[in-house]
Formats: structure tokens, C-alpha cells, sequence
């Protein structure tokens, strides 16, 4: 039988993790979100209240919704919290051996039917899976940023993920409003293997002065017809994030020179400019996190 997803478990508020518990609970499931501290957990709960205060003042959300959403996220520190659940999404840093500890963790703590998942942007999933006892309930689940808005999510599959724990998460992701792709386990899977390439030759074409900021982003914005241009995009992404994902690309994915990150985006990671989320990186936010450009 079909499992049912009531009740789930987000581990790491960062912005993609808050980002996927808004959309859980957007869609009517109890969430258990869950961070290492009470610091990082007071940020996540300010994250989720900032964008959903952000979905009211728009109009795109009535209050009492905001009020229902918010009720059905349960925040706690520990992974204790999340021994009832059905499904666990994990959206902790990009470091295996981070994750493989994380999941071996889950495995003692959550029931032994429970799916556990990543969110992981590029690592294997089969090796994150086989730091568990139940390697066939472990499933890819890779949202893309701003979670609540991007429509596709890849199902990552390992050779040895049961084809119903795929169904039953295809399924889920049709009931959060989005349009799942089910991809093998592959550096990048599909969307990050086609779109970092891109990313990183944008910052070779800055740092070899070819053409402004502006300039670059401008070409592909109404050139390409994309929502952002590459560096806008990257500032959004993270360039911390950006440059785990090159890496682990270009180690895992045949060291294709395309995923050899552009020297000037390691510079702007070391000098703390990670994009939006710092308050600056291609650009400079009025406020970290902020959209608004100065
Ligand atoms: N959280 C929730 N909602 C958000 C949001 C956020 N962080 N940011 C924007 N939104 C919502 C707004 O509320 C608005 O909703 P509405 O239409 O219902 O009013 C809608 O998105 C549009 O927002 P804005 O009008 O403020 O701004 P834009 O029209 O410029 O859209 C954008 C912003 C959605 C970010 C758009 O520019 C876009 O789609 N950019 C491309 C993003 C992209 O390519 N993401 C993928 C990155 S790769 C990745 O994530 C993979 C990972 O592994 C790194």
C-alpha cells in the first residue's frame, strides 16, 4: 500500500531546508524541523515566518492560511524529534562524511519503514545510502531554490532503491505541486550537471573581463530568456554552495575542465562574499538574504 507522508521530518534550516518545510506545510503536512542548535533553529523559524509574512503582505496568502501552515511546524533541536515520521529530508552542508554520520544517526532513531532522504545537490546518493541498515529506503529529493517557487524536484535513484519507496516519492512530489524527474545517481544528476558548466564559464567571461556584470547577466536574461542571469543566479544559489557542487563535479564527474571552478569564485568564497545570503557577492543586498539589489 501507498504510504500516506502525514508527518515528516526536515533536517538543516538553512535556505533550502526552511524552504522545502514551507512547502510541506503548504501542502498540509506536519513537519518536524530540525537543527543541530537554538541558534540555527531561532534563524530558521525567523526564515519561515519572514517568507510567509512576505506571502501575506503580497496577497498571496491569507493570514489565517500563514496561521494553519505555521501550526502544522513542529521546531526542535535533536534528531530525537524525529523518531515518529515517515519520511526524513535531510538539507544539512554538502559534506559526505557529514551526511553519511547524519544518516546513520536517522537510521537508529527512525522507524524502520521510514524513507530517508537528501536533498544533496551532487553527492552520491548510493554512498550516503550505505552508511545505512535500509539502503533500499533511501531516495535523492533534490528541490531547487527558492524551494516554494521552482516546480521541479529530481528523484534520485541508486541501484539498490526500492521501485516502490520511488513511486511512493514520485507520488509525494506530485502532492506538493511539483513535477518530479527521476534521474539516476550521477554527479550533478541532470539539472546541476547542465546548469554548473554554464555558471562557472559566466565568472571566466567576468574574470576575463569580456563583458560587465551587468552586461553578462543582461545577455541571458534577455538574450536566453532565462528569469535571472548567471552571476544574479549565483548570488541567489550561494557561492559556497556553487563551488561544493563544481568540486564534487568535477572529482566524481570525469574532471571535465567545465567543472574546474573559475579561480575568481574560490577568491569571492574565501572573502566571505557567498552571494544574497551574506549581503554580497556579484552584487551587494541591502540586507543579507534581501532580493534587492544596491
Ligand atoms: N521563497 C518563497 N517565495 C519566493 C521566494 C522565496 N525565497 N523568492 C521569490 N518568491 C516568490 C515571490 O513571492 C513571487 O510569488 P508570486 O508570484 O506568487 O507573487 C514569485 O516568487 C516571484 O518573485 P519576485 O516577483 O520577487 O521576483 P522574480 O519574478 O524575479 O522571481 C525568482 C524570483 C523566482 C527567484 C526568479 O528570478 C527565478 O526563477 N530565478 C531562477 C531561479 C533558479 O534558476 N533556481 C535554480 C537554481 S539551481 C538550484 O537550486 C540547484 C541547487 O542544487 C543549487
Amino acid at each position: 500500500m501507498a504510504r500516506e507522508f502525514t508527518s515528516v521530518g526536515v533536517v538543516g534550516l538553512g535556505t533550502m531546508g526552511v524552504g522545502i518545510v514551507e512547502v510541506f506545510a503548504r501542502s498540509g503536512v506536519h513537519v518536524r524541523a530540525v537543527e543541530i542548535s537554538a541558534d540555527a533553529l531561532e534563524r530558521g523559524r525567523a526564515t519561515l515566518t519572514r517568507s510567509t509574512d512576505r506571502a501575506v503582505a503580497r496577497g498571496k496568502l491569507a493570514p489565517a492560511d500563514r496561521d494553519a501552515l505555521l501550526s502544522r511546524v513542529h521546531f526542535a533541536v535533536g534528531l530525537a524529534a524525529l523518531d515518529s515520521v515517515e519520511l526524513v529530508i535531510e538539507a544539512v552542508p554538502e559534506r559526505l562524511d557529514l551526511k553519511r554520520r547524519l544518516f546513520a544517526e536517522l537510521d537508529r532513531i527512525c522507524r524502520p519503514e521510514a524513507i530517508l532522504a537528501t536533498n544533496t545537490s551532487s553527492l552520491s546518493v548510493t554512498e550516503i545510502a550505505v552508511a545505512t541498515s535500509r539502503p533500499g529506503q533511501v531516495v535523492g529529493i533534490h528541490f531547487f531554490n527558492p524551494a516554494p517557487v521552482m516546480k521541479l524536484v529530481e528523484v534520485v535513484r541508486t541501484v539498490v532503491t526500492a521501485p516502490d519507496v520511488v513511486a511512493d516519492t514520485e507520488a509525494l512530489c506530485a502532492r506538493l505541486g511539483k513535477v518530479a524527474v527521476t534521474v539516476d545517481d550521477r554527479a550533478g544528476f541532470v539539472a546541476n550537471a547542465l546548469l554548473f558548466g554554464y555558471l562557472n564559464q559566466a565568472v571566466g567571461m567576468l574574470e576575463a573581463q569580456h563583458a560587465t556584470r551587468e552586461d553578462l547577466d543582461a545577455a541571458m536574461t534577455l538574450g536566453g530568456g532565462l528569469p535571472m542571469g548567471p552571476l544574479a543566479l549565483l548570488d541567489l544559489i550561494g557561492l559556497d554552495t556553487a563551488v561544493e557542487i563544481l568540486d564534487t563535479m568535477y572529482r566524481h564527474g570525469g574532471r571535465n575542465r567545465r567543472h574546474a571552478a573559475v579561480p575568481l569564485l574560490r577568491q569571492l568564497v574565501t572573502a566571505g562574499l557567498l552571494g544574497r545570503k551574506s549581503g554580497r557577492g556579484f552584487y551587494t543586498y541591502q540586507q543579507p538574504g534581501s532580493p534587492v539589489v544596491v
